[in-house]
């Protein structure tokens, strides 16, 4: 028992191969795929344009720097998930190194990471879907595509789409690693096009002044704005490469092949993100950005090639749902965690044995999923969502430190290179990230933690409560 309550044992090596003999089929460039497919969606199609309006040109820095955070956090990701292979991600992590309780307050952070990235996507997907039908000349009502902080009723899109991804996960559907294959041809096919069309109309005066807003995150007319202040909205674009960390077992050659696959994805989108970013600001200026929700068929548009911005809003609309798909697979995975675990009600955690899948604990996360992106503004979901994620990978650097101190003994798949140096820069990275946010996300973040101890409180009284009456 640890001061924040009891920690889950680690399972020995010899243990976890009886319960995962999983075949190793995976290399590097298979990785590199998985990392790429999980990570690019609604962050570079539509935030690219808040990021702009945040940060002027200089969002291209705000893409650097957030990538160079990622990228720390994710090989002592890296490092965790090879070392407990149960599932949980950083709040199994946290039960196993520091405790119950902080392993408590991660798993209430990744609700917001997980559930708010799938009503983010969902916004973001909404917009691409208003926009290719305004396009091809077919409008919906205003009061049906935004919601009330926007001036209409209720994003119906937005809702739509989310519930439908709820109903293929309830029903069984995963993503098949041919499919995943062909929706990254896709996503980056549409990139390289628009960076290859918006570059011939690049005017370096679009870069000046290049930080209109400066370099931290203040408030400037009633908005968060600076390259910090859009790194930390942009960072949304990097999540998703636990996909990679995660597949551990079945890589052929973890030691090299995660390494490469986790600094290999990111370094591959960092790239493409900072380029996309230069052609759209240079083509159209940051300005032309900022107000678009589906900023890169816009930029399309303003440079008079209908079909190119028809052809990028069809492949945003084909890929995203994929990206809802992967986020709420691991929101379901997490609940079924914590209810295994005692801290939600075991019946939510109930496993259909028509489908295989937790049916209740899905179709619960989807209608929450939903209503969060029928009524909310997708830069302040986003905010929170990151605000969980950073807090997140706050935790799995410290369990990874932690862990290198006091089970020094545990043999490690995969070594986090220069632990101390990387997990260090990843919780400083972080957690300056995190006060680059809104102030409003902020406060938010602070009142759901709130939520999240008092809930806390109340499941240790009916334990306690049940246990006196046993
Ligand atoms: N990184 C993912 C996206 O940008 C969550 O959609």
């Amino acid at each position: 028992m640890g001061i924040f309550g009891h920690v889950k044992a680690i399972p020995t090596g010899d243990q976890e191969h009886e319960t995962h003999a999983l075949r190793k089929t995976l290399s590097w460039p298979h990785l590199v795929a998985l990392g790429v497919g999980a990570i690019v969606g609604t962050g570079i199609y539509t935030l690219t344009g808040v990021g702009a309006d945040r940060a002027g040109p200089a969002v291209i820095l705000s893409f650097g720097i957030a990538g160079l955070v990622c990228a720390c956090a994710a090989l002592a990701y890296a490092e965790m998930a090879t070392l407990i292979r149960t599932a949980g991600g950083a709040y199994t992590y946290t039960f196993s190194v520091l405790g119950e309780s902080l392993a408590w307050i991660v798993g209430w952070s990744l609700i917001l990471e997980y559930s708010l990235a799938c009503s983010t996507v969902a916004v973001g997907w909404g917009a691409y879907l208003v926009g290719w039908l305004t396009a091809a000349g077919v409008s919906l009502p205003a009061s049906l595509i935004a919601g009330p902080t926007d001036g209409g009723i209720v994003n119906l899109p937005a809702v739509l789409v989310s519930l439908a991804v709820a109903a293929m996960l309830a029903g069984g559907t995963r993503e098949s690693a041919l499919v995943n294959i062909v929706l990254v041809a896709i996503k980056l096919v549409a990139l390289v096009v628009f960076v290859a069309i918006a570059f011939p109309a690049f005017n370096p005066s679009n870069f000046e002044p290049f930080m209109p807003y400066g370099f931290v995150s203040e408030v400037q007319d009633g908005k968060a704005r600076g390259v910090m202040a859009a790194a930390a909205i942009v960072f949304f674009a990097f999540y998703g490469f636990d996909a990679v960390a995660t597949s551990a077992e079945e890589a052929k050659n973890p030691a090299r092949d995660l390494k490469i696959g986790i600094l290999g994805s990111m370094l591959v989108c960092t790239v493409i993100y900072i380029l996309v970013a230069i052609a759209a600001v240079g083509s159209v200026g940051y300005l032309g950005l900022a107000g678009s929700d589906e900023p890169l068929a816009h930029v399309l548009r303003v440079l008079e090639q209908p079909f190119a911005a028809t052809a990028i809003a069809l492949a945003a609309l084909i890929a995203l749902p994929s990206v809802i798909l992967v986020m709420m697979y691991g929101q379901s995975r997490i609940f079924f965690v914590m209810a295994r675990d005692g801290l939600l009600p075991a019946s939510l955690a109930k496993v259909s044995p028509r489908t295989g899948t937790p049916v209740r604990i899905t179709i619960v996360t989807g209608i929450f999923i939903a209503l969060v992106a029928g009524f909310f503004r997708l830069e302040s979901i986003a905010a929170l969502a990151n605000a969980g994620t950073l807090l997140a990978f706050i935790a799995t650097a410290l369990c990874m430190i932690v862990l290198r101190r006091t089970r020094p003994d545990l043999e490690r798949v995969f070594a986090c290179p220069a632990p101390l140096l990387i997990g260090g820069f990843a919780i400083i990275g972080c957690l300056y990230l995190l006060f680059s946010l809104p102030y409003s996300t902020l406060t938010n973040f602070v009142a759901w933690n709130a939520l999240g101890i008092v809930a806390y409180i109340a499941i240790r009284l009916a334990r306690r409560s049940r246990s006196d009456g046993a």
